[in-house]
């Protein structure tokens, strides 16, 4: 398989521009503590081929090649270069686009596409990113690494650590994850510490722990984690055939997966393959709303800390680190920032699940805040539209079976909220062993959805 040549990647501070030659333990600059960033300075004076790089990663997925195989490593000329010795792989990406047709009428949009990153390796988007990260740390030959997580970074870095023969910490916020997500990193051999905090003190804890261990920092502030999480917009383009859509959506949490996807959509813009960028527009949940509140009352001037709460507990997050790259990449695109409410959560999640695709309720944001920007006119009914879906349903069956039985919301201050979610509810049904009560329920349930057609 051809092969072009290299990337060179440089660290910089997106606070004050220092360009240090490596990053520090927790991976914030030594001058300013901002973050930092890769970039490419070759490509401002050898631009690679547009029509030559689409060609070439088009080409990789008929390759048997291991690298080739992964919808990250598939791009690899635009991330920074690591030896393929060092490069754990458990064939991530290559996720797909589904078309969501009963939410795309329901909500008046024609064109309305799901990229589901539920269908990794580990079932959650984090695996984009985490095998460029888990494979620098192996490149540097450490023997630990460590996460703070709501549940899917913690199971993601479990397994590639595991794959990379490496030991990893895990910092969990005691009772506020789910336990598919617990279950796995348990299961990939992680030590897992469930903290009595939430996640924002786990991620204090494990900052300071940084600086006192040789553990490797796998967290989003790591900037090969982002790089990674580049990918999935480039494979959505690729899977568009580089039509840009007019909007991209994705649920705000600790915000480097817009941050990632922002950069992808800029430096692929900047390398000419395609020719305009798509509006990212971030959405999260009311009551873990720091980003939104930035950007709607002090115009993105400053970030105000919350102590954070929603049922989505993936996106239970009251500081998040990567703020200022998420807002650089709403202002670059034009993107627009939505709140949604706990029942528009659990409403659009099982909308989506009706469409025969299963998200947890933190992909499920990108829906309902979808139908806020529909209503107010930012999304017109013939844009062409993707969520990114970033967690498999299996990741929270309890949130499922909860909204089906109709306790989801058991002690509500908003009871009749919750009651218009009735309607979406599909209760098990628990019968005798008996052919005719089988029968029975069948024209019931024939009747009710003539009803509803
Ligand atoms: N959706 C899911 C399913 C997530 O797990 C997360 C974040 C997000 C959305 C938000 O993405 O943080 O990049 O803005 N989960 C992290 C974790 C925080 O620890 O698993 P973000």
């Amino acid at each position: 398989m051809a092969e072009s040549k290299k990337t060179t990647a440089k660290l910089r501070c997106i606070g004050c521009g220092a360009t240090p030659d490596s990053a520090g333990q927790d991976f914030r600059c030594a001058t300013c503590g901002d973050l930092l960033e890769f970039f490419f300075p070759g490509w401002l004076s050898e631009s690679p081929d547009p029509a030559a790089l689409k060609s070439l990663w088009l080409n990789r997925r008929t390759s048997y090649d291991v690298l080739d195989q992964s919808g990250v490593w598939r791009f690899r000329e635009l991330l920074p270069h690591i030896p393929e010795e060092h490069a754990i792989t458990l064939r991530e990406g290559n996720t797909p686009l589904y078309r969501l047709p009963g939410c795309a009428r329901a909500i008046g949009v024609e064109n309305l596409r799901a990229k589901h990153q539920g269908m990794n390796p580990t079932a959650s988007f984090k695996d984009t990113g985490m095998t460029i990260a888990a494979s620098s740390a192996r490149q540097g030959e450490f023997r630990w690494v460590a996460c703070a997580s709501t549940g899917n970074t913690s199971a993601s870095m479990a397994a590639y650590a595991a794959r990379g023969n490496m030991l990893s910490l895990v910092l969990i916020p005691e009772g506020q994850i789910s336990w598919g997500k617990l279950s796995q990193s348990l299961d990939y051999g992680a030590l897992t510490c469930q903290l009595r905090t939430d996640f924002d003190g786990c991620v204090r804890i494990l900052n300071d722990l940084v600086r006192l261990k040789p553990v490797y920092l796998l967290n989003s502030v790591n900037p090969y984690r982002i790089e990674g999480q580049k990918t999935a917009a480039i494979e959505l383009l690729e899977q568009l055939r580089w039509e840009p859509p007019d909007h991209i959506i994705v649920p705000g949490g600790n915000l480097g997966n817009s941050s990632a996807i922002g950069k992808a959509l800029l430096e692929m813009h900047e390398l000419k393959l395609i020719s305009r960028l798509p509006k990212l527009s971030i959405i999260q949940a009311q009551g873990a709303n720091p980003f939104y509140r930035s950007v709607r009352e002090f115009g993105g001037k400053k970030l105000e800390s919350m102590t954070a709460d929603t049922l989505a507990t993936a996106i239970r997050i009251g500081n998040p680190a990567s703020w200022k790259k998420a807002l650089r990449a709403l202002q670059a695109t034009g993107g627009e920032v939505e709140e949604v409410s706990e029942v528009e959560i659990a409403t659009s999640k099982a909308e989506i699940g009706a469409d025969g695709i299963g998200c947890e309720p933190a992909s499920a944001v990108t829906l309902a805040g979808l139908k806020k920007l529909r209503r107010s006119g930012f999304v017109k009914p013939g844009d062409a539209v993707v969520l990114i879906l970033t967690g498999h349903i299996l990741k929270d069956p309890d949130f499922t079976i909860k909204f089906h039985r109709g306790d989801l919301f058991d002690g509500t201050t908003d009871p009749a909220s919750a009651a218009e979610t009735k309607s979406l509810q599909r209760a098990p049904v628990v019968l005798d062993a008996d052919l005719g009560a089988v029968i029975a329920a069948l024209d019931t349930a024939e009747r009710s959805s003539e009803r509803s057609l």
